[in-house]
């Protein structure tokens, strides 16, 4: 029988998934069945125990059921569980694996196909959001010498700041102590959902001066306001987050299948110029 997996969310129409995975699938001359399920607000349980009853073997989660999947899952690994939401899953019996690749995808992403590391650099990272939460451990396993987290919301950065004390240089502050911070970031991440409603976060210019990098988490949005800003500001490289989504489905075909694909097909692919 053919190997079954899917995406599921809700909206699903979208989704580049099953696009990324057979083309995955087709490097290794496997033949996989990779589908969008649209999921009902409420419905993950019902709808996954249907799917794994015919036979899946794995299922990527998108907005709004990472919080369903983790809740789904018998077996949480740390990203999944310091993230507090899982966008893989992999059935094997009765039991249930769950990972959260996104924020391995992105460090990926950004230190390998970009070639800008991470160790011993300043990053100064946007929002205190789900996609903040998933990018922290592999952002900090890399060993910056700090990272800023900054946040419209204080209360909730400090949450984030509590929960990864410990795991590495952590510091967080709201947007109007960026005007104070005079050493400069070498990268600036937003990971705020702010572009997905054209907003530009109140991030100052001064921020982004010194900074080899600006990464926008969203994709295929072209120039958004926080890249333009980044680019009247001077900074030189910009990225979407077009990479860190291929290289997240790219863990999830290794963890599956036990083969890491070749992404720069599909990252070249997908690519949309940014101006
Ligand atoms: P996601 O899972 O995509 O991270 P989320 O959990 O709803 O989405 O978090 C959205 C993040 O974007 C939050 O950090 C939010 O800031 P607040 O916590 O203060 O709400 C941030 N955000 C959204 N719009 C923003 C804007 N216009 N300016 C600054 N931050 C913004």
């Amino acid at each position: 029988m053919t190997d079954k997996y899917a995406v599921i969310g809700n909206p699903i129409d979208f989704s580049k998934s099953p696009l990324i995975h057979q083309s995955f699938a087709a490097q290794f001359g496997h033949a996989i069945e990779y589908t969008r399920i649209l999921g009902e607000i409420g419905g993950f349980a019902a709808r996954i125990d249907r799917f794994r009853a015919e036979g899946a073997r794995g299922l990527n989660i998108t907005a709004p059921f990472k919080r369903d999947a983790f809740a789904y899952a018998t077996d949480l690994s740390e990203s999944a569980r310091r993230a507090g939401a899982v966008n893989c899953l992999k059935f094997e019996g009765a039991r249930v694996s769950a990972e959260n690749f996104d924020g391995v995808g992105l460090t990926r992403d950004i230190t390998v196909n970009l070639g800008v590391p991470m160790r011993g650099r300043r990053m100064l990272v946007l929002g205190a959001g789900g996609a903040a939460r998933g990018a922290l451990l592999p952002f900090l396993a890399e060993q910056p010498a700090e990272l800023v987290l900054v946040n419209r919301t204080l209360s909730k950065a400090a949450e984030l700041g509590a929960s990864f004390a410990g795991a590495g240089n952590l510091v967080v502050c709201g947007y109007a102590e960026l005007a104070d911070v005079t050493a400069p970031f070498d990268m600036v991440i937003n990971a705020t959902s702010a572009s997905l409603r054209g907003e530009l976060p109140p991030v100052p210019p001064s921020a982004f001066s010194g900074a080899a990098l600006a990464y926008e988490l969203a994709y295929a949005k072209g120039l958004t306001p926080f890249l333009g800003a980044a680019r009247a500001a001077g900074v030189a490289r910009l990225a979407d987050g077009v990479g860190m989504l291929v290289e997240q489905a790219a863990e999830a075909f290794l963890w599956w299948r036990g083969l890491r694909p070749d992404t720069a097909p599909m990252i070249g692919h997908l690519t949309v110029p940014l101006a």
